[in-house]
């Protein structure tokens, strides 16, 4: 049947004061790199990306470290060699196979897209009455909802339906059958303690899912809450200027009728 339109969910970044919720980039992180990373690419970031101010904001020494913690392929060197060396803030994000051959041999045919401008790429466009909505939204903000519902889509496939070889049923994914095996678990991504030692958020797959997605739209759009502040500073100067514009008509044109 028709693939099912993704519940709406409300997102920090959404609306035009929108911010990231830098504990919840830090906890997708986490997701992404013990759980995602093994298949999917982040090929467009670097690790000081992670410092950087709008984003999981890392210290920078926590960013050091992490880099030092990969190893990336260099080289060639005097002698003309390759070799590995440990990571340094600069490096991008080493892929998890040598190319798109290697990637689609290890699942079944079918390569797991880099997942760097993931909730971007998913953006979509809905009919009536959502897009009455969606003037108050963000395209990226329906892609966010794509991703999260996608990844909690996992379900039986209803009676009389076969899932071919490999595949696997998902609610969401437009004509159901995925090549990618349902990724999370509850409790699979520990999350950092709060005060009274408790995790910071709910260790269930729904939590996983909108923590890498709020991340994944960080990696997707670095500069979101720049602009949001630009657009907002816009908004406010051409308000100025129209309060003055209208006094200036009004003088230049006191003298007629
Ligand atoms: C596809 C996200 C973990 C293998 C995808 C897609 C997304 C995604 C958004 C694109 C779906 C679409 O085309 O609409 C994630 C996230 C993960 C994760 C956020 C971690 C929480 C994994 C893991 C594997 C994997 C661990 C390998 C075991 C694949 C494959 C595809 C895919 C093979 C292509 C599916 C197809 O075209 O049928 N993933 N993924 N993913 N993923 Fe993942």
């Amino acid at each position: 049947g028709e693939t099912p339109v993704p519940p709406q969910l409300k997102w920090s970044f959404q609306g035009p004061f929108g911010k990231f919720d830098r504990a919840q980039l830090q906890r997708g992180f986490k997701v992404y790199r013990e759980v995602c990373a093994s298949c999917h690419g982040l090929s467009y970031v670097s690790f000081r990306n992670l410092s950087q101010p709008g984003g999981p904001e890392f210290s920078e020494a926590q960013v050091r470290a992490l880099a030092a913690e990969y190893k990336i392929q260099d080289g060639p060197n005097e002698a003309g060699d390759m070799f590995e060396r440990p990571g340094r803030a600069a490096d991008r994000f080493p892929s998890p196979f040598p190319n798109e051959n290697a990637a689609a041999a290890a699942n079944g045919g079918k390569a797991p897209p880099d997942l760097s401008l993931m909730p971007k790429a998913r953006t979509y466009e809905r009919g009536f009455p959502w897009f009455i909505i969606d003037v108050f939204r963000q395209y990226s903000e329906n892609g966010a909802d794509y991703v999260t519902a996608l990844l909690n889509g996992y379900e039986e496939a209803p009676q009389g339906f076969t899932v071919p070889e490999g595949g696997h049923y998902n609610h969401y994914y437009p004509g159901h059958v995925i090549a990618m095996p349902k990724p999370l678990s509850d409790g699979q991504v520990e999350y950092p303690k709060n005060e009274a030692g408790q995790p910071q958020a709910p260790e269930t797959v729904d939590q996983y899912a909108r923590d890498v997605t709020a991340f994944l739209t960080w990696t997707a759009e670095p500069h979101l809450e720049a602009r949001k502040r630009l657009g907002f500073q816009a908004m406010l100067f051409l308000l100025v200027l129209s309060v003055l514009l209208y006094f200036t008509k009004k003088k230049i044109w006191a003298r007629v009728g």
